[in-house]
């Protein structure tokens, strides 16, 4: 009888990255995986560590499933709890300590080596792997098993030497590393070859990618965009997280030399002032990061752009976040994530002075959230009425419903066969919302070549 393996994700889309390679690596061991806990023989908490209370959330998690393990063991039947990911990374020895009934922490470095720790657990052995291992897991994680969507991420870049000062990455993921392109470009056609459309290429600094290309000369990301667009199949390319220092003008350039780079670049900014900039670390400023977004709508005009930010950094004042308010204003973003500091441990952020009241904190994230939000608002808008071309990546919750995205990367929602899963087709888009907008599919000698086609047309 094959084991059951159960995995939570939290976090980044790396996190869920890693959470897909964790399963393949285990499925080598006859680990099938299942949604219940309580069904499982392996349990993983693939933690984040980025903001507030991870920690706590993670212990919380912890509890209901030592709840699981116990109920196995009374069976006379073994479970295995593991707490991976970046909490893992940071606070390994705690959770070992705190939660006497975890048998795993093992930190992101550490994936390849799941059969082994598996193994050590399973004999009776706790395992502690927060290790920074000097082999790259690339090489060693087994290729993809699980089944994909449409659309998929492909994880070309990891860690992070930039050091901002709030963010715990660079000690998490540690130092940046680039995968090697031939195996990038391996991996595009694996997934090619199981009917993936679109790649979104994954990396905590990924536009600072380089290393030796196929043909021995060194690659930038640009490059690599360029020879994943001639895989065939792929028909959208995606990336994501950028830093605006590393946005070199062939990657600008690209934005409107490759028809299959999607118009749609998220470029975190954090703040608005040069004086925060400075203080968190950034190493560019207001007018650096404006300079980039200008040029880049020059070479792929209408192109959709979102940012992170933080509020309350320590020292911010009400100057500094107006300035982020204008920042915003003249940039008009798609879509963006905003949050309030919080200090991580371990980070300079954390010790430093003009620590900003919580209140404060609470009424600029409102004021910055209601301007992001009518400028996201705004965008969905501006397409009613438009036809747009949507690939088709997620069944919706009602039968009949299909979900999509726009190359602006909108959700969208269709009334539409499911045939047309996995598919890119034209929509005209009649409604727009927040978070989304739907429309109709646009009836075409394709769209209508089944018997189902009142149903596509509908
Ligand atoms: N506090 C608040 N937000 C943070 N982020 C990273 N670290 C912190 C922190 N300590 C945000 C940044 C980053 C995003 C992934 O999370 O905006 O770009
Ligand atoms: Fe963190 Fe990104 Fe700054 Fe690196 S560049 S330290 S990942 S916020």
């Amino acid at each position: 009888m094959s084991k059951k393996l159960f995995i939570k994700t939290w976090g980044c889309q790396m996190n869920v990255y890693d959470s897909h390679k964790m399963a393949d690596i285990l499925a080598s061991l006859g680990y099938e995986t299942t949604e219940a806990p309580d069904d499982a023989d392996l349990m993983i908490l693939n933690t984040c560590h980025i903001r507030e209370k991870a920690t706590e959330k993670v212990f919380s998690d912890l509890g209901r499933l030592r709840a699981h393990k116990e109920a196995k063991a009374e069976k006379g039947e073994k479970a295995l709890i593991a707490v991976a990911g970046c909490v893992a990374q940071a606070e390994g020895d705690v959770i070992l300590q705190r939660a006497q009934y975890v048998d795993m922490v093992f930190g992101p470095q550490t994936y390849h080596r799941l059969p082994e720790m598996v193994l050590q657990a399973t004999g009776d052995k706790r395992v502690v792997n927060t290790d920074f291992p000097v082999e790259s897991k690339f090489d060693y994680l087994p290729a993809d098993s699980q089944m994909q969507g449409p659309s998929a991420f492909l994880s070309v870049q990891e860690g992070c030497d930039k050091f901002c000062t709030f963010c715990v990455v660079p000690y998490t993921r540690g130092a940046e590393f680039s995968r090697p392109a031939e195996q990038v470009l391996d991996e595009a056609k694996r997934l090619e070859a199981q009917g993936v459309k679109e790649i979104t290429l994954l990396g905590q600094n990924v536009n600072a990618w380089h290393g030796a290309g196929t043909d021995g000369s060194e690659w930038d990301l640009a490059r690599l965009i360029s020879a994943l667009s001639d895989v065939k199949g792929i028909e959208r390319i995606r990336y994501m997280t950028s830093h605006p220092k590393d946005m070199n003008d062939d990657l600008i350039a690209a934005h409107g030399e490759i028809a299959k780079l999607m118009p749609f670049l998220h470029l975190p900014v954090q703040s608005g002032s040069d004086r925060i900039l400075e203080l968190m670390n950034r190493k560019h400023t207001a007018d650096f990061y404006i300079d980039i977004i200008e040029r880049l709508k020059k070479a792929r005009p209408g192109i959709a752009l979102s940012s992170d930010f933080i509020v309350g950094f320590p020292g911010e004042t009400d100057e500094d976040h107006a300035q982020t308010m204008a920042l915003v204003e003249r940039i008009t973003y798609s879509s963006c994530y905003s949050f309030k500091y919080s200090p991580r441990p371990g980070t300079p952020g954390a010790v430093m002075k003009g620590v900003v009241p919580e209140k404060t904190k609470d009424a600029r994230l409102h004021e910055l959230q209601a301007l992001l939000q009518k400028q996201q608002l705004d965008f969905n808008l501006s397409a009613v009425g438009k036809t747009v071309p949507v690939l088709f990546d997620r069944k919706g919750n009602k039968p009949g419903q299909l979900l999509g995205k726009s190359p602006w990367m909108q959700s969208v929602y269709v009334d539409a066969n499911e045939r047309l899963y996995g598919q890119t087709v034209d929509v005209m888009i009649e409604k727009a919302f927040q978070n989304g907008m739907s429309g109709a599919i646009v009836t075409t000698e394709e769209t209508l070549s089944t018997p189902d086609k009142k149903r596509d047309a509908a």
